[in-house]
């Protein structure tokens, strides 16, 4: 994978090289040993925003080398963050993160283009806290995983409340708040992590008091307003349904490491229940992940906590079938579902997933099929009947957790599998080949390049 910052081939000529990548597992192996969690990419993408609000320095740790950092990256440069990267990374079994520093001293362009924001849906992110800094915005409307329509009207609704005047113009979302943003009382009718990020975000340099009511409990907006506390601006409620946000007229930098990555460590964890094995997943926190893990110990997986992270052992015995509602936090996330039907293909009986956040997030399902599992799809609800064993095929990658489901696949099946579209891979799992094979698994890039 591309350095965080080496991007001097362009990333228009890194795209097409990562396209081409696949990936080859040859399954059948037991995962032991231990693996660092990274730095949560659902953090470090609004974190690395919050840089915006501020002319100060903005330091984060832990950040997670990632295809959709490096992009976010481009991205804030182009509206004026110069940014410096501090420390080299160690062995692969050793500390991950690298150190960004960002400064937003002057913000010198206001437009998110469609270029780049089409890329990456979280970019769009960037809308909430352009406005409260610069009093105007024009950023494309977003892109990303195509797993549903994912409009933005609560994003939309948000910003207006807290004084925004939006309008939409040629596929861009044109926002002006001459007079500044002020606090105001917002209650999302829908829970939607992605507008908690920008209305929160947008808060923290508002007029006064901001309620967001039926706000996402993620702990990665949790993670976010702890840096915001950080900067200066007082949010009540991390971890509740009501963020309590008390704007100030200017932030502060600050210093903050980044999360561990909760649906790394679920990835992982239903990696080994899947193959078998023991595997200390080191550094995750047992209580971001807590329903997940809990349904995977019905599958008859051992889930322990240590003081050194959260171990996951599956010696012998079958995988027990469950039944399974994709939910908000602290629900079972919708982005472990794949990963769950992966390991679920293999069980003793018949497990049901239904998804309730995104209406088409089953996109594995087919090229599950292809490796033999036995699926049947009606509507949201999936019908997944264990069959004795997979047995490895040529699949495509479809989408980035969808993905990660088929290398779990490859990897309890026999024979070779080999993932073509992995650039959908490296947006968002660093080191994915390294960490698994330093535990035993058969797996390599085959590269393009
Ligand atoms: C975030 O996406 C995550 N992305 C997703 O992770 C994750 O799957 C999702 O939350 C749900 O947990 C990042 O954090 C970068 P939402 P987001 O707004 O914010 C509807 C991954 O794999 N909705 O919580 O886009 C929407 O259509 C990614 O890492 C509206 O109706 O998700 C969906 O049905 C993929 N109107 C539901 O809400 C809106 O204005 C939840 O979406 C916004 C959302």
């Amino acid at each position: 994978m591309l350095g965080l910052l080496a991007d001097s081939c362009g990333f228009s000529t890194w795209r097409r090289l990562e396209f081409m990548d696949r990936i080859r597992i040859v399954g059948g192996h037991s995962l032991r040993g231990s693996i660092p969690i990274s730095g949560a990419k659902n953090a470090a993408l609004p974190l690395l925003i919050a840089s915006l609000l501020t002319e100060d320095r903005l330091t984060l740790k832990n950040v997670p080398n990632l295809a959709d950092v490096n992009l976010l990256v481009r991205i804030l440069r182009n509206h004026g963050v110069d940014l410096a990267v501090d420390g080299k990374r160690s062995s692969p079994s050793g500390h991950l993160g690298d150190t960004i520093h960002l400064t937003a001293r002057d913000i010198v362009d206001t437009t998110a283009p469609y270029e780049m924001v089409s890329r990456m849906r979280a970019s769009f992110w960037v809308l909430g806290p352009l406005i409260a800094r610069m009093g105007e915005a024009r950023v494309s409307l977003p892109g990303g995983c195509a797993i549903g329509t994912r409009p933005v009207d609560l994003h939309l609704t948000g910003l207006k409340a807290l004084g925004a005047e939006i309008d939409i113009d040629s596929g861009y979302v044109v926002a002006k708040a001459p007079k500044g943003l002020r606090g105001a009382h917002i209650v999302f009718p829908k829970v939607s992590v992605g507008a908690t990020h920008n209305v929160l975000l947008a808060a923290a340099l508002a007029k006064g008091e901001t309620v967001i009511e039926n706000a996402a409990r993620e702990p990665e907006i949790g993670d976010v307003a702890t840096c915001l506390t950080k900067m200066g601006a007082h949010v009540e409620g991390i971890g509740t349904s009501v963020l309590r946000v008390q704007g100030r007229d200017r932030l502060e930098g600050a210093v903050h490491t980044v999360l561990p990555d909760r649906i790394e460590t679920g990835t992982f964890a239903m990696a080994v229940a899947a193959t078998g094995g023991d595997v200390l997943l080191e550094g995750a926190h047992i209580n971001d992940l807590k329903t997940a893990l809990d349904i995977l110990g019905e599958t008859g997986t051992s889930v322990e906590a240590t003081e050194a992270g959260v171990r996951i052992a599956r010696n012998g015995g079958g995988i027990q079938p469950v039944s399974v509602e994709t939910q908000p936090f602290p629900g079972f996330p919708t982005d472990l579902q794949a990963q769950l039907m992966a390991l679920l293909t293999r069980a003793s009986g018949t497990s049901v997933i239904r998804e309730t956040i995104f209406e088409n997030r089953f996109m594995h399902v087919q090229e599950l099929a292809r490796l033999g599992a036995d699926i049947q799809l009606h509507g949201d609800t999936a019908t997944i009947k264990g069959v004795k064993e997979l047995k490895g095929a040529p699949v495509m990658a479809t989408d980035l957790r969808a993905s990660v489901s088929l290398v779990i696949a490859g990897l309890a099946g026999e024979g070779e599998t080999v993932i073509n579209r992995v650039y959908h891979l490296d947006r968002g799992f660093e080191q994915l080949e390294r960490k698994l094979s330093a535990c035993g698994a058969e797996i390599e890039r085959l590269s393009s390049g």
